[in-house]
């Protein structure tokens, strides 16, 4: 699939899901406010009920009362303006809201209609049946002897929403299912634009291997047919330069392709690392030695720091030396003036600190995160004048994870690099 079509599947989908997305939460909304609506209804017609009854006994007639009002969401208040008998007006509003099935804990009160006082509170759990009359009777506080006091309904629903909440149960499950839709969409996208991204890197790293193994190729093939027509008219010094060039480009033959089958075999199966103590100052020390012809010639220079007081480590000695020979061949490759590296190590809480800075061209932050990926390289336009595969460092990281250490990076473009090792002692 080619990256268009990819872009263009994720925005239709994106796209899609967050209509989709979209309604759900219009239709969210819609069935809270059915659902609020009819909890207010039933509200509203039960204090109807308890507020005509109460009006009945207290010789009023039931129209004299102003119709229930909604003061906030979860507060409902009915203006009696007649006396009320508290224990009769619980247990009414009790058996109306459970005739209802309203059974969601309530505080109810009775305010003096005069001064909104309040003579009579009482909060009801939900779990209550109905109230037991009689013992709240002698509850009215300030009543006034003499004239019957005057009063005022209210009624408070303090879980109204979580209520209602609980109502619309299908529609959780609905959004729950769709989110799941959303999430298994966007694992799958993942996914798909990580393969395409591995699939980018090997054509890349198929063409770099190939142009890699042209160059020896071309260069033994024009020294062989120089040897094959010309060879006993050559004088013997040509003929030694030519034999030694064969052998040296058929060197790097045999290395690339050793470094690439290496790679292979450490994909297809787990690590078999051959532990044995290994001195890692003498590890260092003798890797630094193979980089000094290259060193020499471009006139670097390579300062070893080795701090650490102990640095026996339980390694694979091989693996571990290609990996740190893999990090100076960056240094050195990645430097374009004469390379300056500097080798240390030390002590830390978790084993040994090996350090390996270079003042060389450094990675930008946004490539940092990819360096440890395989056939990953740092992007420079079309052309790569430093060749590389984008094994090392990944084969560095496969190294490390394999011995329970850790690698990491810190660089600045244009200033340098420094890259971490850190190995377990003992
Ligand atoms: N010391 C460094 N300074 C600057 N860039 C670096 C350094 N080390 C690595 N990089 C960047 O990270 C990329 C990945 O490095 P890695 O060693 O994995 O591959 P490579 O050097 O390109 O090829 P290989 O090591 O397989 O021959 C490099 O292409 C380079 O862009
Ligand atoms: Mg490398």
């Amino acid at each position: 699939m080619s990256r268009k079509k990819i872009q263009i599947i994720l925005v239709l989908a994106s796209v899609a899901l967050t209509a989709l997305l979209g309604v759900q939460g219009v239709w969210l909304a819609k069935a809270y406010n059915v659902q609020e609506r009819a909890f207010n209804h039933s509200v509203q017609v039960a204090l109807t009920h308890v507020s005509d009854q109460l009006l009945t006994q207290s010789g009023k007639t039931p129209s004299s009362a102003k119709p229930i009002q909604q003061v906030a969401s979860n507060f409902f208040v009915a203006e009696l303006n007649a006396p009320v008998d508290p224990a009769q007006a619980a247990q009414l509003l009790q058996q109306e809201l459970a005739q209802r099935q309203l059974q969601e804990p309530y505080e109810f009160g009775l305010y003096h209609s005069l001064d909104d006082t309040l003579m009579f509170g009482r909060y009801v759990p939900a779990s209550q049946g109905i109230a037991a009359a009689g013992a709240e009777a002698a509850v009215i506080k300030h009543a006034q002897e003499g004239a019957a006091p005057m009063y005022n309904l209210a009624v408070v629903f303090p879980t109204k929403t979580s209520f209602i909440l609980k109502e619309m149960e299908f529609w959780w499950y609905s959004t729950g299912a769709l989110l799941l839709v959303v999430l298994f969409f966007a694992y799958t996208m993942v996914q798909i634009l990580k393969e395409k991204r591995l699939a980018e890197l090997k054509t890349d790293f198929i063409n770099n291997l190939t142009h890699e193994l042209q160059t020896p190729i071309t260069n033994i093939g024009l020294a062989s047919e120089v040897l094959r027509k010309r060879a006993e008219t050559l004088p013997a010094e040509r003929l030694t330069r030519y034999h030694d060039l064969i052998h040296a480009e058929n060197e790097r033959l045999r290395a690339q392709v050793e470094r690439v089958l290496q790679m292979a075999t450490m994909e297809s199966r787990e690590l078999a690392l051959k532990k044995e103590t290994v001195d890692l100052h003498a590890l260092l020390e003798q890797t630094s030695q193979n980089l000094s012809p290259r060193l020499q010639q471009r006139f670097g220079k390579l300062r070893l720091d080795l701090q650490a007081t102990q640095p026996l480590v339980q390694a694979d000695s091989l693996h571990v030396a290609n990996a740190l020979y893999s990090l100076l061949d960056n240094a050195e490759k990645y430097s374009p003036q004469a390379p300056e590296i500097e080798v240390s190590t030390r002590d830390v809480e978790q084993g040994i600190l090996i350090s390996i800075k270079d003042r060389g061209v450094g990675i930008k932050k946004e490539f940092q995160k990819f360096l440890f990926d395989k056939f990953y390289r740092v992007p420079t336009g079309n052309v790569h004048d430093v060749k590389g595969f984008g094994l090392g460092l990944s084969y560095v990281k496969a190294i490390m994870d394999a011995h329970h250490g850790q690698v990491t990076v810190e660089s600045a473009e244009q200033q340098g690099t420094c890259f971490r090792l850190v190995l377990p002692v003992g």
